[in-house]
């Protein structure tokens, strides 16, 4: 097991399983013993973010709060579960440099879009395409995808036991010496 706090990033469309994923996460760590903090689009917009849209700029903003509210968990030894749709390779490279490299692991959820919005747990895909929600990711809204990940699950092809078993194991491989200089 890494033996400093990070954050693990997921990144992925609307319905792509990142919030089942995320609360799957922080239980495994928390069967290790391994506090965390998981931060989910659709809380951290009642919350943080209340103020925010959809909008490019309001995008940035939400993740560059939570990228910061990530950074300030793991300076306290809390593990950070971050899930954000983030669909601009731009914001996430800023979440990555605010969380500090050596800390952060993105997670993409590379679910196809047909999958999730066959989905469409909240209905959301369906007034899109209606023309009732502007700018929805996938829809009428860009999604860039990691060109780089450090995992890549589609979830129409894993079990969620499969990706939390892969997350782990790349958790448990890294578990490479002292804290680094930039993370101090
Ligand atoms: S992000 O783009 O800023 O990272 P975030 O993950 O916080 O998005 O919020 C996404 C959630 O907001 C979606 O799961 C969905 O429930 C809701 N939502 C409402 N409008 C939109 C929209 N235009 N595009 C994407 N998600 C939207």
């Amino acid at each position: 097991m890494k033996d400093y706090a990070h954050t693990l990033w997921l990144t992925g469309l609307s319905a792509s399983g990142k919030t089942t994923l995320a609360y799957a996460l922080a239980e495994a760590l928390a069967a290790r013993g391994v506090t965390s903090e998981v931060l989910d689009g659709d809380a951290v917009r009642q919350e943080l973010s209340r103020d925010l849209g959809f909008s490019r700029d309001d995008r940035r903003e939400n993740i560059r709060r939570v990228a910061h509210r990530c950074r300030q968990l793991n300076a306290a030894g809390t593990w950070a579960i971050a899930a954000l749709i983030s669909p601009y390779r731009d914001d996430r490279e800023q979440a990555r440099q605010t969380v500090g490299a050596s800390r952060f692991i993105e997670v993409y959820l590379a679910t196809p879009l047909t999958v999730c919005e066959a989905r469409d747990p909240k209905g959301l895909y369906r007034r899109a395409r209606a023309g009732d929600i502007a700018h929805f990711t996938g829809i009428s809204d860009a999604y860039e995808a990691p060109l780089n990940p450090d995992l890549q699950f589609d979830t129409a092809a894993r079990s969620l036991a499969q990706c939390v078993a892969a997350t782990t194991q790349l958790l448990d491989a890294g578990s490479a010496g002292p804290l680094p200089k930039d993370v101090r």
